[in-house]
C-alpha cells in the first residue's frame, strides 16, 4: 500500500467542452480520466464501506417519473426564491472542501462557473482559496458554509468574514461531528497533499488543551465529541449575525421538526454524500418523512446522489424546494475548470426542464409527489 497520494498525474483541465458528455452524469464516467486514484477515492468514496454512498444513488431508482399529456407548460420556467434570494433554476453547488485536489485554481473555477450559470454556489471552510476570492469570482448568488470552530473567537471570525465578503446566507453542517475514514480512500493510500490547505483557518488560533482522558473514558464519547457542538452553539450563533442561516446534515424527523422552530431559515436534508455515518439511510427516503414534520412552506434542500435532472425532479416531488450537487461539481471541475462545471449545471438543468415538460410541470410548484411511482424493481 502507498503511503502518500502520489503526485498529480491527471492531464490538465480541457479548455473545451468534451464532446462524449452528453449528460451531466458523463461527468462522473469522465473524471477518473482526469484525477489521479488516490485523490479520486477521497473524492467518490463515503465512510466505511459505501453502504450509504450507494444508497444515495439507488434510492432515485425506486422511483419513476409519470409523463402527462394535453399539458400547456409553454409559459415554463424554473424559477424559485430561497431565504429571500430568486434563483433562476433549483440546482445548487453543494459545499465541496479541498478544491484543489482536482484543479489549481480550485474554488475560484467553480465559483466563476456559478455566475456562468446563475447558481448559487456554496462555499465550504474547508476551501483551497480564501472566502473572499470565491466571493469575488462567484456571481450575486453565494452562500458560505461554516463549521464550528473549537474557539468561538474564530467561529465569529469566520462569520463576520463572510458577512464582509458578500455572502447571502451562513450554511451551518451540523452531521460531521466525527472524521469518518473512508476504507475506499484509505486502501488507495490517500493523504491530503500539502497544496491542500485551509485557506481560511490559516488564522485560526491553536485548539484549546483539553484536559486528558481518565482512565476507562472512551476515545470518542469523552474525546472527539468533547468538540461537537450543541443546540447552545447554534443558538448562540443564530444570535451572532443577521444572515439567514440553513442547517445542514438532517436526517431525522425530529431534528427537523425541532430545528425548524429555532430560527433557522431552512434546512437542507443530507448525509453529507455518505461521508459519515456508514449504514444511514439515503437523503431521498428520508426526505418525505422530513418534510411531513416542517411546516408546510418551511425551505428545504436536499443533497446525496443527485447526478441528473431526473434525480433533481424526483427530490422536489418527494418534497426538496431545491437540490445540492456535491461530487459530480468536482467531476466536473477536473475535466474542465469553469468550463466544466457551468456545462455540467446547464444540462442538469436542461434535464430536469425535459422531466418537468414530460410531467406536465410548468413550474416547481406543480412538481409534487404525485408525479411519482414507485418503480418496478424486478
Ligand atoms: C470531497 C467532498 C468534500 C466535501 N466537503 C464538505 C464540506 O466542506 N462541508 C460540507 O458541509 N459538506 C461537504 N461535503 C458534502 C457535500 O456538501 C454534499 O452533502 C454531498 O457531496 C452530496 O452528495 P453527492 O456528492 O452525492 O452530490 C463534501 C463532499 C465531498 C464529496
Amino acid at each position: 500500500m502507498r503511503t502518500e497520494s502520489a503526485p498529480l498525474q491527471s492531464p490538465a483541465p480541457l479548455d473545451l467542452i468534451p464532446p462524449q458528455v452528453r449528460a451531466a452524469q458523463d461527468y462522473e464516467t469522465l473524471a477518473t480520466d482526469f484525477i489521479e486514484p488516490a485523490r479520486l477515492a477521497y473524492v467518490a468514496g463515503g465512510a466505511g464501506h459505501d453502504q450509504t454512498a450507494s444508497a444515495n444513488r439507488s434510492a432515485f431508482s425506486a422511483w419513476s417519473m409519470l409523463p402527462r399529456v394535453l399539458r400547456d407548460v409553454t409559459a415554463g420556467h424554473t424559477r424559485l426564491s430561497l431565504a429571500n434570494e430568486n434563483l433562476a433554476h433549483p440546482i445548487l453547488l453543494a459545499p465541496v472542501a479541498h478544491q484543489r485536489l482536482v484543479h489549481a485554481r480550485a474554488e475560484i473555477e467553480t465559483a466563476r462557473a456559478a455566475e456562468a450559470t446563475q447558481s448559487c454556489m456554496v462555499a465550504s471552510t474547508l476551501s483551497s482559496v480564501a472566502l473572499e476570492d470565491i466571493a469575488r469570482a462567484a456571481g450575486p448568488h453565494k452562500w458560505f458554509q461554516l463549521y464550528f470552530q473549537p474557539q468561538r473567537a474564530d467561529t465569529l471570525g469566520l462569520v463576520r468574514r463572510a458577512e464582509q465578503a458578500g455572502f447571502g446566507a451562513l450554511v451551518v453542517t451540523l452531521d460531521a461531528t466525527l472524521q469518518a475514514p473512508s476504507l475506499r480512500a484509505l486502501r488507495a493510500g490517500f493523504r491530503m497533499p500539502p497544496e491542500c490547505v485551509a485557506a481560511n483557518l490559516r488564522d485560526a488560533s491553536r485548539p484549546p488543551e483539553l484536559p486528558a482522558l481518565q482512565p476507562g473514558d472512551s476515545r470518542i464519547f469523552q474525546g472527539l465529541m468533547r468538540g461537537a457542538p450543541t443546540l447552545q452553539d447554534l443558538e448562540w450563533l443564530l444570535a451572532q449575525t443577521t444572515l439567514p442561516v440553513w442547517i445542514k446534515g438532517v436526517l431525522h424527523a425530529g431534528d427537523a421538526a425541532v430545528l425548524a422552530t429555532s430560527g433557522a431559515c431552512g434546512l437542507i436534508v443530507s448525509n453529507h454524500g455518505g461521508r459519515t455515518l456508514d449504514g444511514a439511510p439515503s437523503s431521498l427516503q428520508m426526505l418525505p418523512a422530513i418534510r411531513a414534520a416542517v411546516p408546510s412552506r418551511f425551505p428545504l434542500l436536499f443533497d446525496g446522489g443527485v447526478r441528473s435532472g431526473a434525480d433533481a425532479f424526483k427530490a422536489i416531488a418527494l418534497g426538496a424546494d431545491a437540490v445540492m450537487v456535491g461530487r459530480l461539481q468536482v467531476y466536473a471541475l477536473s475535466v474542465a475548470g469553469a468550463l466544466g462545471v457551468a456545462h455540467m449545471i446547464k444540462l442538469m438543468r436542461e434535464e430536469l426542464e425535459a422531466s418537468m415538460a414530460f410531467a406536465g410541470c410548468a413550474t416547481l410548484e406543480e412538481v409534487r409527489a404525485d408525479c411519482l411511482t414507485p418503480a418496478c424493481m424486478t
